[in-house]
Formats: structure tokens, sequence, C-alpha cells
């Protein structure tokens, strides 16, 4: 068998990488996912070509099989959010850390090709110099970016120690296309997406002049796919992020303008747990994996926009 495996297939940006491989020419792509707040609805035009596991990554038995002989597996199964794990942070705690070792260990058991792990920028926090440069001490500043940031530390232990190949991705805001904005804790853009097409007011936390490297989801995907066959990377991990950013005023108003409306925003309180800014230095990810991001801010607004739209 040399299959490829994307748990958490089921959600926003793991559906977005199995279309990437079925795209790329992948006959199937084997799908894990617990659907806790994954979508089947997600894989609807792919869905014939994916054979979806609806399983617990911390079940190692169902997820072993599943993952034995793959040439590849992109780990994306965990629980989001920053202000969830602060507010609730054992099922996060579980399910980041102590999931992402049994899918760990079910590889290497398995002779796995390569494992791409999804790892996040939030490992940074706070950090005087900007762009955040992989060589920077972390400082993680909430239980889930801790949670992300031991993953990161398994993987590579998982090399040194286990001779798994591994390749950690710290994602930086992705953004796109089946975001879910129903949630308090969805990601911004996409409560600003359904707030647009409301017509009400988002509430800003803090000033919103905070700033993040805004990621279109298929520059993501497009660099897990290279993650998965880059050569010498191994234990490796690389900023997956656009190289720019933003404040949330800024994106707000661009929002505004492509749709033609004038809709102020509401301040709230800082939240717990934010990070101020946030930017990718994308040399690493450049020169080691080829990443070349596509889509501007305003392009892929544009794109979000039409999807929720639609
Ligand atoms: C963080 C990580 C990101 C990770 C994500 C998982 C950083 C820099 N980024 O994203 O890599 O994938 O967690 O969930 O740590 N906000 C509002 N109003 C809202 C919602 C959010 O003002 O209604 C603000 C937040 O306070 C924050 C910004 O928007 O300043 C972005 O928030 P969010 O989209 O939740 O993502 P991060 O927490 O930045």
């Amino acid at each position: 068998m040399s299959h490829s495996v994307v748990t958490g297939g089921a959600g926003f940006i793991g559906s977005a990488i199995v279309r990437a491989l079925l795209a790329e020419g992948e006959p199937r792509v084997t799908v894990i996912d617990n659907l806790l707040s994954g979508k089947e609805s997600n894989l609807d035009e792919v869905r014939d070509r994916v054979d979806l596991h609806v399983v617990d990554i911390r079940n190692y038995d169902a997820v072993a099989p599943l993952v034995k002989g793959a040439a590849r597996v992109f780990h994306l199964a965990a629980i989001p959010s920053v202000p969830k794990s602060i507010l609730d942070p054992i099922p996060s705690h579980d399910v980041n850390i102590n999931g992402t070792f049994e899918v760990l260990r079910a590889c290497a058991d398995g002779k796995v090709g390569r494992v791409v792990y999804a790892a996040s920028s939030s490992a940074y926090g706070d950090t005087e110099v900007l762009p955040k440069t992989e060589a920077m001490t972390p400082n993680p500043l909430s239980p889930y970016a801790a949670q992300k940031l031991m993953g990161e530390y398994y993987a590579s232990v998982f090399t040194s120690c286990f001779g798994l190949e591994t390749v950690a991705l710290r994602y930086f805001n992705v953004y796109g296309p089946r975001q879910d904005p129903t949630s308090p804790y969805s990601g911004v853009i996409s409560i600003f997406m359904k707030c647009l097409l409301e017509k009400s007011s988002p509430t800003l936390y803090g000033d919103g002049n905070q700033t993040r490297d805004f990621t279109y989801v298929e520059d993501v995907a497009e660099l897990c796919l290279k993650a998965s066959r880059a050569p010498g990377v191994s234990g490796r991990m690389c900023n997956a992020g656009n190289g720019n950013r933003y404040t949330l005023n800024e994106v707000w108003e661009t929002l505004q303008r492509i749709e033609g409306v004038s809709i102020a925003a509401n301040y709230g309180p800082p939240r717990a747990g934010d990070v101020r800014d946030s930017q990718a230095d994308t040399t690493a990810a450049v020169a080691l994996l080829g990443h070349a991001p596509r889509f501007s801010l305003e392009e892929g607004l544009r794109r979000t926009l039409a999807w929720y739209r639609g």
C-alpha cells in the first residue's frame, strides 16, 4: 500500500488537502475524522474518491490499520481555538497532545513514509521582532499554543528516536471557503464573512490593530503537499504563512469596500491569550519546500466571500 491519509480530513483545512491530493492524481484518499468539528459535507465534491473513517485519533487500535503502509499522513485532527483552550483546557490537551502522540506512534509502527504535522504560529507568542523566524525561542501564551508546540516536539522526537520522517508546518491564520463561522471560537475572517452578508457589525477584541498573517487555505494545502515530498527536510519545522500582516481593522475595511457597504465595527475588551502581531518569515519554506503562495489577501477574501454567498 502507498496511500495518503488526512486526519481531520473533513475539516476546513484538511478537506482542502484532500482535494489537492486528488487533483494531484491520487486515485483515492483515506480520511480519519471524528466529525466533532469536521463535516462530511466539506468533502461533497470528492466524496466518491474518499474513504472516510469516523475515528477518534486517541484510539490507537482504530488508527493503526488505517495508516499502516501509507506513503504520507497529513495530521490535522485537533481541537483548535486559543480561547476555547483557555475556557476548557482538558479536551484540547487530550486530543492535541495525546491524540497526536497516538497518530505518530501508529505511523512509526506502520512504517509510514512521512508525516506532515499541522503546527501553529501561536507557538511564537508575542515577539519583539517581526517577521517571526523558525529560530526564535517559542513563547506559547495559551494551552492551545503549548499543545501545538508539544506536537512539534513529539514529531521531531519520533524522527530522531524512531526513524519516522516528519515535517511540521506552523500555520498562520488560515482562512477561506468552508471555514465554519457559527461558533464564538470561529476564525475571525469567517465571522467577518457572516457579519458582512448579514449586514451586522463584528466585534473586534481590543483596538482592532492587532495584526495577522492571513493565509489562504489553498496556499496552505499546496505547501503541505510540497512538504510531503521535499527531500532532506525530515525532522524540521517551517512557517506556513503568506509573509504579510494586516490589522483586523484593515481586513474589515477591505471587506466593506469589496461589498460596497459601510458597517461600523464594535469594539470589546482584548481577548485572553491573544497574540498582538503575527507575520511569517517565509524564507525557509521557500528555500526548503518551494513555497510559493499565490493568493493576495484581497483575492483570497473575494474568493472566500463568493463561496459564503453561494
Ligand atoms: C490562533 C493562531 C493560529 C491558529 C488558530 C487556531 C496566532 C497568531 N494564530 O489564531 O495559527 O490556527 O489560533 O484557532 O496565535 N477576533 C476578533 N473578533 C472575533 C474573533 C476574533 O476581534 O469575533 C480577533 C482575536 O482576538 C484575534 C484575531 O481576531 O486577535 C484572530 O483571532 P482568531 O481568528 O480566533 O485566530 P488566532 O487566535 O489569532
